[in-house]
Formats: C-alpha cells, sequence, structure tokens
C-alpha cells in the first residue's frame, strides 16, 4: 500500500523512498520480502523484483508492565510451587529476538523457563523455600529478558511477591481455552466470548475479577475485556486482512491474590469486503489499422486483499470487439487484437475489461481503454457510376460544362482527398486534351472547342481519380460523348 521504492526513470536504479521498518511490515514473518513491478514502456514488458528486508537488532525485549505484583498466600505456596510471569516481547527476527530470562534478587525463588506452542519461551517463577508472611512480607525481584543481537538488548521487570494469609480455594475457569469463530464485519460493541470463572470461598476470597494475562499490543486495541464479568467484546473492528487470529489469555483471581487463566482464541473469518482492483499498467491510446493481430494494446493487474476464493479476481473482456484477453502471469493480463482493424468499418473502441472475484455475491470492477485506430491508404477512389455517357449538340460554345464525374474515398484526410485527371487519347489525329479539359478538384468535364457532328460524332475517354496517399491508389472510368446533329 505505501511506496517503499522510487524507480530513476533513466538510471533505471531502485531507491528506497521510506524509512523501511521490517518490525512494522513483517511482524511474526520470517522472511520479510517486498514485491514491485517495474514496466519498460516502450517494450510493454513488465518485471517483477524482490527485496528482502534484512532485521537489525533495533528493538530491546520489552515487559508490558515495568512492575507486576505477584501475592502469594503463606499456606499455600509450597517449595516447588511455579507461577507464571509475563512474557517479554522483542519484535526483532532470528537472533535478534528474545533469547533468555534471568531473575536475581531473592533466595526464595528460582527461574524456570518453559517451552510453549511454537517455541515461545515462558518464564516461571518457581519457589524454592517456603514463604513465612511473619518473617517477610514482601520479596522485591527483578527478571530481565535477553536477546541474542551483537550487542545484546536487555529489558527488565521488577517483580513484587506479596505474602498473603490464608486464602482456600483459587477461582476455576470453567474450560481451560475457549475458541471463537467471528466474521470480519461483526459490530463493534458485540460481545464476542464470555469465559467465567467460579470461586468456593466466601467474601473477597471468593470475589471474581477478570484481567487480561498475556495479550499482543494490537489485540488489546480491539477487546475489552469486562472485569465484573469476563465478557469479551470489541472495541475497534475486526479486518481479517490485518489479523486472521487473535490468541488471549485471561485470568481470574480473587480478593486474595489466588488465580486460573484460560486462553482465549478468536479467530476471524473472511467476509467478501474488498472489490478486485483493476489498474491498467500501460495502455496505447492509437493504433494502426494495420497492425498485425496479436498486437498488445494495454497490460492490466489485478489485486483483491480478500483471501481464498473471495480474492481471487478473474478478468474478462466484453465481448464483440476484434480483441482478446491473455493471462500473462498470475494476476497480470494484456488485451490484444485478435483480427486486423478496420478503420473504416470501426474507428473508436472503448475495451471494457471487467474483474470478479470468486465471493458469495461476487465483487466487481472494471476498467475502460480508449483506442483510436488510425487510417492507412487501404481504399481506391470509387466512382458513383460505373460508367459516364452524354449528349453533346454540335456548334457547342467553347468552355461548355458537358458533364462531372464524381468518386469517393472512404479512407480519411489526405488518404480520401480525390483528384481527377483526363487519361491520354487521341480524337482525329489531334490529341484529346485540345478537345476536352477535366477540373482537377471537382470533376467537371468541359468542352474546349465547338464540336461539328459531320467531323466527330462520338469521343470515347478515361478519366482517372487519385487520391492523396502515399502511394496513392487510383481507378479509372470510361466516358462517352455522342455528338448530336443539328
Ligand atoms: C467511449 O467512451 C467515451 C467516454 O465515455 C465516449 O465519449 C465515447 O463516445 C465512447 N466511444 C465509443 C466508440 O463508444
Ligand atoms: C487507368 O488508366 C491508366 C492509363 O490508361 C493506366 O495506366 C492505369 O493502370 C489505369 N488504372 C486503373 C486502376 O485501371
Amino acid at each position: 500500500r505505501t511506496q517503499y521504492f522510487g524507480l530513476h526513470g533513466k538510471t533505471g536504479h531502485l531507491v528506497t523512498a521510506e524509512r523501511i521498518d521490517r518490525e512494522q511490515l513483517c511482524e511474526r514473518v520470517r522472511q520479510c520480502v517486498l514485491r514491485c513491478e517495474v514496466i519498460v514502456e516502450g517494450e510493454m514488458k513488465f518485471y517483477e523484483i524482490e527485496v528482502e528486508i534484512m532485521d537489525i537488532n533495533d528493538n530491546a525485549p520489552n515487559f508490558r508492565e515495568a512492575e507486576t505484583e505477584l501475592r502469594m498466600s503463606e499456606d499455600r505456596a509450597w517449595a516447588g510451587s511455579r507461577f507464571p510471569l509475563r512474557n517479554a516481547h522483542d519484535p526483532d527476527s532470528g537472533p535478534n529476538s528474545l533469547q533468555s530470562y534471568e531473575l536475581s534478587g531473592d533466595d526464595h525463588f528460582s527461574l524456570a523457563v518453559q517451552t510453549g506452542p511454537g517455541g515461545a519461551q515462558r518464564p516461571e517463577l518457581v519457589l524454592v523455600k517456603a514463604l513465612d508472611r511473619e518473617e517477610a512480607a514482601l520479596h522485591e525481584l527483578v527478571l530481565r529478558a535477553s536477546d541474542g543481537g551483537e550487542p545484546s538488548r536487555t529489558g527488565t521487570a521488577r517483580i513484587r511477591v506479596l505474602v498473603l494469609d490464608a486464602n482456600d480455594n483459587a477461582p476455576v475457569f470453567s474450560q481451560a481455552e475457549y475458541a471463537v469463530r467471528v466474521e470480519e464485519d461483526v459490530p463493534v460493541g458485540s460481545t464476542l466470548v464470555s469465559g467465567s470463572a467460579t470461586d468456593a470461598d466466601e467474601g473477597l476470597n471468593g470475589h471474581v475479577k477478570y484481567s487480561f494475562h498475556k495479550i499482543s499490543d494490537r489485540s488489546s486495541e480491539m477487546f475489552h475485556l469486562d472485569s465484573e464479568t469476563g465478557e469479551i467484546s470489541l472495541k475497534d473492528s475486526l479486518d481479517f486482512e490485518k489479523i486472521s487470529s487473535h490468541e488471549l489469555e485471561v485470568q481470574a483471581h480473587d480478593g486474595a491474590g489466588l488465580f486460573d487463566t484460560a486462553k482465549v482464541t478468536i479467530m476471524v473469518t473472511d467476509v467478501n469486503d474488498n472489490e478486485p482492483e483493476l489498474t491498467v499498467s500501460s495502455a496505447l491510446s492509437e493504433i494502426s489499422e494495420d497492425a498485425p493481430h496479436g498486437t498488445v494494446v494495454a497490460l492490466l493487474h489485478v489485486q483483491d486483499r480478500d483471501s481464498g476464493a473471495n480474492g481471487e479476481g478473474r478478468c474478462s473482456l466484453d465481448g464483440g470487439g476484434p480483441f482478446q484477453l491473455r493471462s500473462s502471469r498470475g494476476s497480470y493480463y494484456s488485451v490484444v487484437t485478435s483480427r486486423e482493424l478496420d478503420r473504416e468499418e470501426v474507428s473508436e473502441y472503448n475495451v471494457t475489461v471487467r474483474a470478479a472475484d470468486g465471493g458469495s455475491p461476487s465483487l466487481r470492477s472494471s476498467a475502460v481503454v480508449a483506442l483510436r485506430v488510425l487510417d492507412v491508404n487501404d481504399n481506391a477512389p470509387v466512382f458513383a457510376e460505373a460508367r459516364y455517357s452524354a449528349r453533346v449538340a454540335e456548334n457547342n460554345a467553347a468552355g461548355a460544362l458537358v458533364l462531372r464525374v464524381r468518386a469517393t474515398d472512404a479512407d480519411w484526410g489526405q488518404n480520401a482527398r480525390v483528384r481527377y485527371r483526363l487519361g491520354e487519347g487521341r480524337v482525329r489525329g489531334a490529341a484529346l486534351s485540345s478537345y476536352v479539359s477535366v477540373e482537377a478538384e471537382t470533376g467537371a468535364l468541359y468542352a474546349l472547342r465547338s464540336f461539328d457532328y459531320e467531323e466527330v460524332r462520338e469521343v470515347g475517354l478515361w478519366v482517372r481519380a487519385e487520391d492523396g496517399g502515399a502511394p496513392a491508389l487510383s481507378s479509372n472510368v470510361s466516358v462517352r460523348l455522342e455528338i448530336v446533329d443539328e
């Protein structure tokens, strides 16, 4: 969506146009690749370019909360008890991401690191020695997370353990894991899932409150947890194209600090909410009528942000014209001529390309390429009549108009500009041109001298019409003049 690269048109150098942050572009993606296409206008060709963005260690591991308070009941926290701690998060990838945890501060506790699904490290506090509130009511610890960069970066969280008097029952969630599927267009404010926990204790020790235990920054902007009911509702609209699944952990704790955690998975399902985008990458605006069939007229690209069938953009061409669509590669299409064109038949085309995705109902869009057909001198002038004849009374006046011939040419402009000329010939030994003349622009035939029936009874001649093309095309017509006796 953002143009990260620019192209120097003359040199072909691809340069960065924006600051590129791998963590912002490709969070959770191992190989971060940006794609772009370069079009060589003259050749009507495109090339695909892939640029891989390499990670540098520019983020330190970070705990969402710099300070955590744990409440432990002195009679329930035995040596060997484990308490989950919040994870740190480092958006860098590979060795630059989070590698290890370290705990310091107090010999009552040690650190264990569990490896969760997908290799995620989960720090846990392990109680080494039994707690005695009367001896120490507060233990202060520091948890340090380090990444594997060179040099390595670290983040710390302070942990305060408050030792409490007895509380016999912890809250218990009705399920260890809650999973729901919701469509991406569910309205803001809807309740998506409700995890509820019960606590057998009475009073404050049995009063359950809920909080997010583990949640990503993005998810925390989207979901609201009601601390009294445990209902998770939508704060901001979902977008399958951005995040298709959210994993959260919810904690239920009673008034004395005992708790249970449950995992909540919210799977977002795709709704066909994006229409295919059709872009004309390159197009001709004029084409000569003698262009061979198969000439590329336009290059188009179709893209749909939805996924699966909802994101499969298919193109088609409005039928009837002398064009066909070729699928060049992936989502590229080219419009080519399917036969030779004839400007005298159709001089202008609006070629409409339509794109439809595979959703139901399917979304559509279209693009129009306007094309003008340029003339080629492929038509000769055509006389209005197959032959001309006229009767001329003898003793006519010299310079009299005898008849007009007329020819038209279906081409355009200079190619259609017709001029007339008298064909060579002789009448009784004299040049025909001394008897008659033809006006080049109008085709009017004049008698140059007075005819004498007793001398000439009939004159046959040819008039030639020629157009202004290069090379010019021409045609002839025969004209017969009959002299009438007086
Ligand atoms: C092509 O579209 C333009 C703009 O809508 C319109 O003015 C023109 O008449 C159309 N030409 C043809 C041959 O349909
Ligand atoms: C027309 O006549 C001229 C001269 O008679 C001849 O050279 C020419 O080839 C003719 N053209 C056509 C198209 O018949």
